[in-house]
């Protein structure tokens, strides 16, 4: 069949809203459940679209009931949260950030599409765009961390990975561009709270990685559960009509979150579904998932003249293109004929993209004395800790389908690269509940070993959606193993597992090497003992700025300066009395097995400013770096951030190779909003920093006059 203009004309309201109806078919729980006849409601038409369904026999029999036994026979679409891979999963959002590897995410992105595609489906609710500083919130874990420039590039690599140049291609799927906007913004790290910031905040910050995503074509978008200054998203008319399809040319379809229509009313803007789901639907939300508010709401709201059937027809229309774009009407069973295609080559293709993707997630923090790497040598090896065998942890929140597949432990991957040490293992203390039972135990592994690998950190289901914490710590008695552990003065490496950046200077003070591993995924145990043993080195670096204590935050690296900067001393300074302002880790941090060298910056202005460094490996071994260019407007009609991320480049360096990195900024770059929040460029001086990360000290700088 084909997607025929006049299919609308021959539809009844219950058909057109059924189109607008987006349901869980419950193979995942992502929200509260409501029970329901789902098969029944499809063949009385009363659902468009199914999520949280996977299997091509499963979704073969959902699409017969659509196709062949209703009125119409309009076929569904099917959805899923393919965040960081479907069944082989890639490390969370946030971890995949930090390999600042644009390729990769791509790459990882086009990978987890061919999987999830392979079953059946059509659409992801990915990219997860939400810049997030509040490391209380537990959705950072989904995101591209604190920068808006980091998040920009993520959202187009990512689109460009699961779309391609045609999303009803083999192998690619629709993405979804969420949660539209600000989310990350949420009072107190609360999930799902209310969201007050500032305009200019909103577009410098929040909106770029939403239009380099619209911008990358990205076929559908969420917005966010919360409100703006109160105005829920999901009722945002002038946010979703005006800026997304009006100012940005947005022609795709806006999904609501999961009963986020139905929300509106105890957000307080709507006195009853039918006001909910004429806000919902004037704003331009095309799509309602799980509220059941357009199928109870909209009838009633047409009747009160809230909502007009040519505003409905607008929506359907959308909807019934998404599907014709998709392919469904050519072919309703494209994607779910006989089984699925993915042979042993394509597995193992994968399971390899996941073991690299898990070690540039890696993000070596602390390393005295070159403690790391191991070497092939290693005798008895300790794997203590809760995450030392916990397989399923290291796929993190948001797996999809990922507990089918088998994961790598840290132990396993440390036993099969270490195949002549002796490794023994204790967990010492429970992952999350209080129990110091076996710390004596654990401690004896420690005494009869060379060296100690203490695998610590966050369960994944402690991060993700109604994941916020008010501590930012080691859960449970994890810190008692990690002192009793450190007590026995051997050899010390921390693997931290987290899904947000965790407030634990002690651990950092006691431990002689220290790895940020996010959760790397279904390679997790691999990745990880490739790099403890030294076949690779470490290559991460931090996507967000890391406090000494939850009670700095936020803390980011683009704050602007204040009238009274801190100085320490100066009692009069924007300071606490009780820690100093500095971070304990920077925006950018992260070592390498070997020592690269920043020198010779050089800033020319023509055209543009043409500023370059050399970078120098004076390791003995082939080692990355990640060259950060930062701007620093130090008079504007605006005051601007202390440091402002202007761009970042990967570079591979072999042992003694030097090489000479040259970036660009025109007027463009430099571009920002005057008081009007219109975008205006001040000619003037201009500091350009460049290096490592975004602490100061270890910045190259020179200040040039351009425009
Ligand atoms: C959830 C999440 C959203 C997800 C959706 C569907 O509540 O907020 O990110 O895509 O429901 O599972």
């Amino acid at each position: 069949m084909t997607l025929d203009a006049s299919i609308l004309k021959d539809m009844t309201l219950a058909e057109k809203i059924g189109q607008l109806t987006m349901v869980t078919a419950g193979y995942a729980t992502t929200g509260p459940i409501v029970a329901g006849d789902v098969t029944g409601a499809l063949r009385e038409g009363r659902i468009g679209s199914l999520f949280n369904l996977w299997g091509r026999d499963a979704i073969r029999a959902a699409q017969r009931v659509a196709v062949e036994e209703t009125r119409l026979g309009i076929p569904l679409f099917f959805g899923l949260d393919v965040i960081h891979g479907f069944r082989t999963i890639f490390p969370t959002p946030l971890a995949q950030a930090g390999a600042f590897d644009e390729d990769l995410w791509e790459r990882a992105a086009a990978s987890a599409a061919a999987e999830a595609a392979d079953a059946g489906i059509d659409l992801t609710f990915t990219p997860m765009l939400d810049v997030a500083r509040d490391p209380r919130w537990g959705r950072s874990v989904e995101g591209p961390g604190e920068d808006p420039l980091v998040g920009a590039r993520f959202a187009r690599a990512q689109v460009r990975g699961l779309q391609g140049d045609d999303f009803a291609g083999e192998g690619r799927l629709a993405a979804c561009a969420k949660h539209f906007v600000a989310y990350g913004a949420v009072t107190a790290g609360r999930d799902y709270a209310p969201v007050d910031i500032s305009r200019r905040t909103l577009e410098e910050v929040y909106l770029p990685p939403f239009r380099a995503a619209v911008e990358a074509g990205v076929a559908t978008l969420m917005p966010a559960f919360t409100d703006l200054d109160g105005i829920p998203f999901t009722a945002h008319r002038a946010m979703i009509t005006g800026r997304l399809r009006e100012e940005w040319g947005f022609d795709g379809v806006v999904i609501s979150d999961f009963g986020a229509i139905g929300e509106l009313i105890r957000h307080g803007v709507a006195a009853d579904l039918a006001e909910a789901a004429a806000l919902a639907l004037n704003a331009g939300v095309d799509i309602d998932m799980m509220a059941g508010a357009y199928e109870k709401g909209l009838p009633e709201a047409l009747e009160r003249g809230l909502v007009t059937v040519a505003t409905l027809d607008a929506a359907v229309t959308r909807v019934l293109g998404l599907k014709e774009r998709l392919g469904l009407f050519a072919d309703p069973y494209r994607r779910c004929r006989g089984e699925g295609t993915e042979d042993a080559e394509g597995k193992g293709g994968r399971r390899r993209l996941a073991r690299e993707a898990g070690r540039r997630a890696l993000v070596l923090l602390k390393n005295e004395g070159g403690l790391l790497p191991l070497g092939e040598g290693a005798r008895r090896i300790a794997v203590i800790g809760p995450l030392a065998d916990a397989a399923v942890e290291m796929i993190g929140p948001w797996a999809s389908d990922g507990k089918r597949a088998p994961a790598v432990s840290v132990l396993a991957g440390l036993r099969e690269v270490f195949p002549r040490a002796e490794i023994v293992h204790a967990e010492g203390v429970p992952l999350t509940q209080d129990g110091t039972d076996g710390i004596a135990a654990a401690v004896d592994a420690a005494r009869d070993a060379d060296c100690v690998i203490l695998c610590v950190g966050e369960a994944a289901e402690m991060s993700g959606e109604a994941a916020s914490r008010t501590k930012i710590d080691l859960p449970g008695s994890q810190s008692a193993l990690l002192d009793a552990v450190a007590a026995t003065g051997k050899p010390l490496v921390v693997l931290l597992f987290s899904g947000r950046p965790l407030a634990v200077p002690e651990m950092f003070e006691r431990a002689g090497a220290v790895i940020a591993c996010g959760f790397p995924g279904s390679e997790a145990g691999h990745a990880i003992a490739d790099v403890i043993i030294g076949r690779e080195g470490p290559t991460g670096r931090l996507p967000t700025t890391w406090p000494r204590h939850v009670g700095q935050v936020p803390i980011f690296l683009a704050e602007r300066s204040g009238g009274r900067p801190e100085n320490p001393a100066d009692k009069y300074t924007s300071k606490y009395l009780d820690m100093p302002n500095s971070p304990l880790f920077p925006f950018g941090a992260g070592l390498g097995y070997g020592e690269v060298v920043f020198a010779d910056l050089k800033a020319d202005v023509g055209e543009a400013i043409e500023a370059s460094v050399t970078v120098a490996n004076r390791g003995s071994r082939a080692d990355e770096a990640v060259v950060f260019l930062f701007v620093r407007d130090p008079v504007a009609s605006v005051a601007r951030p202390v440091l402002e991320l202007k761009d970042f480049r990967r570079v591979a360096l072999a042992a003694g190779e030097t090489r000479t990195i040259a970036f660009r900024l025109g007027r463009e770059d430099l571009t920002f909003l005057d008081m009007r929040l219109e975008p205006v460029f001040e000619g003037g001086a201009f500091e350009i920093l460049i290096g490592p990360s975004a602490d100061r000290a270890r910045l190259l700088s020179a200040t040039v006059r351009f425009g």
